[in-house]
């Protein structure tokens, strides 16, 4: 395994759509392997492969302590909406507040081309579309709710 470099916002590349895996061979497995190490190393919990130079439709997630690997990942429900920060392994130093879906499930492969399907709420509903975002070359940066204020934040400013 080796750590990759992360691809910054102004590279153009991250604004490319990703194509479809169709090898399920070494060389993904080995693609898989290193972005995880590199997710890892950066205190990521999700890293798409367009994020390390390759434009594959190939995601590593660590959310709740659980490894996901999504390949050719597609929404196919979704339910709610919540509006939380997100930060990004490309998108350095920034955050801000984008609304997403609370549940969302998706249909994947896994490393191997063995078709799946899961649901995150929560955490895990927002780091699933973040990825996808990425397969599509979209940033989070592309979606912020401007002006948004947690309601805590909001209350104590308030009170100024
Ligand atoms: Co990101």
């Amino acid at each position: 395994m080796a750590i990759r470099n992360v691809v910054q916002i102004g590279d153009e590349i991250l604004r490319k759509k990703s194509k479809p895996v169709r090898e399920f061979d070494e060389k993904l497995w080995e693609l898989l392997d290193d972005m995880r190490e590199t997710m890892l190393k950066n205190n990521g919990c999700g890293l798409a492969a367009v994020q390390v130079g390759v434009l594959r439709r190939a995601i590593v997630l660590d959310v709740n302590h659980m490894r996901i690997e999504l390949i050719n990942p597609e929404i196919i429900d979704s339910f709610g909406e919540q509006i939380e920060k997100e930060g990004c392994l490309s998108v350095k130093n920034e955050y801000g507040y984008v609304k997403r879906p609370q549940q969302v499930t998706v249909q994947a492969q896994d490393r191997y081309g063995n078709e799946f399907e899961i649901t995150g709420v929560d955490l895990l509903a927002k780091a699933f579309c973040h990825e996808i975002d990425h397969l599509d070359g979209v940033l989070f940066t592309d979606k912020l709710v401007k002006d948004y204020r947690e309601p805590k934040a909001k209350s104590k400013k308030n009170k100024d």
